[in-house]
């Protein structure tokens, strides 16, 4: 029974794991606090992590109708993330194992992100990971669970964070990807974008195709915002469409697993399980796509399978629990 905690950005959240069983999954979104500013803050994001934190955690616990007598292990983000907003989900994570003398199992978001497709079926290995978040791109082959090869990594931007750069552009609040999505049904696919690096298959590259459209917007052209938002949306699931399909042609898979914040856009979903024909495609369902506490547990249980008798989760109080087990770094 894992109590899990994700403070990586700007969503507190907290949920109870049970295996692969979501008991509970709270979550308190600063989305609006940071609006204003056109991004994250750090510093306010830490700041709104610790006033919520405590509410969010009972409230994940009563949800599931679990004490924290019942609790076997405390997950908790470790790393990638904004270094304060992580460490109040880590403080918070100590205090309660350090209490309930419990271990603590620090987990990589990104594995969170993996795993969560798990809710919505079987992963079937060898598989091919697409992830595409605020912070990350990556397409990642796991011969097995618990194993990530990076494959391709984004040169310059993550894709999210194209999404964010593109929406401030056609004045759409922060965060951008769900208000492009909604203003591209209005629109056509009707501006060329580049494609950049297309026939480079171990990288991405997402600063040439948002420059493209600040040039578009900065000039005299005839499209409406929701064209150009459309015409981005689709040139982006063009190019993870085709990078995966040079990463299929590198690497057998059985499934394609799309995952992090960027793939609750159901367009984008849409177009690449239409192009991967033959290979099967899994997605999380939209709520466990952006950041949420339960794909942390799900991942700590993963952890927990292959590494239960580690000293590491004993030994759980080293360096304020960041620490992972070797195996995974
Ligand atoms: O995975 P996530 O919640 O947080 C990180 O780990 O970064 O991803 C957030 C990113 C943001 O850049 C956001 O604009 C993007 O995912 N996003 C979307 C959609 N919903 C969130 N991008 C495109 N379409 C969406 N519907
Ligand atoms: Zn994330």
């Amino acid at each position: 029974m894992i109590l899990a905690i994700e403070t990586s950005c700007d969503e507190t959240s907290a949920a109870v794991v049970n295996g692969t069983d979501i008991l509970s999954n709270e979550l308190y979104s600063q989305v609006k606090k940071h609006q204003r500013y056109g991004g994250v803050v750090p510093e306010l994001a830490s700041r709104l992590h610790a006033d919520v934190i405590d509410y969010v955690i009972e409230s994940a616990l009563s949800k599931a109708s679990v004490s924290l007598g019942d609790l076997t292990h405390i997950a908790v983000t470790s790393g990638p993330g904004l270094e304060g907003a992580l460490m109040v989900g880590i403080a918070a994570a100590q205090t309660l194992a350090n209490g309930l003398k419990i271990p603590i199992i620090p987990v990589n978001h990104l594995h969170g992100h993996i795993y969560a497709a798990e809710v919505s079926g079987e992963l079937k290995f060898p598989l091919v990971v697409c992830l595409a978040s605020g912070g990350h791109t990556q397409l990642i082959y796991m011969k097995e669970d618990l194993s990530f090869e990076i494959i391709a990594n984004t040169m310059d931007d993550a894709c999210g964070e194209s999404f964010d750069k593109v929406a401030r552009m056609l004045d759409l609040p922060y965060p951008g990807g769900p208000h492009i999505e909604l203003l591209a049904k209005d629109g056509e696919v009707v501006v060329q974008l580049p494609h950049p690096i297309k026939h480079k298959p171990e990288a991405f590259s997402f600063s040439g195709l948002k420059t493209a459209v600040l040039q578009l917007t900065q000039s005299d052209h005839e499209y409406s915002n929701a064209d150009i938002a459309a015409s981005f949306q689709h040139t982006v699931a063009d190019v993870m469409a085709h990078k995966l399909s040079l990463a299929l042609d590198n690497y057998s898979a059985n499934q394609v697993v799309l995952c992090g914040g960027v793939f609750a856009n159901q367009y984008i979903r849409g177009v690449i399980s239409d192009r991967l024909d033959g290979a099967s495609c899994i997605v999380p369902p939209l709520h466990l796509c952006t950041d949420n506490a339960a794909m942390i547990g799900l991942a700590a249980a993963q952890y927990l399978n292959r590494f239960s008798k580690s000293a590491h989760f004993i030994e759980c109080n080293t360096r304020l629990g960041v620490d992972f087990p070797k195996e995974l770094q």
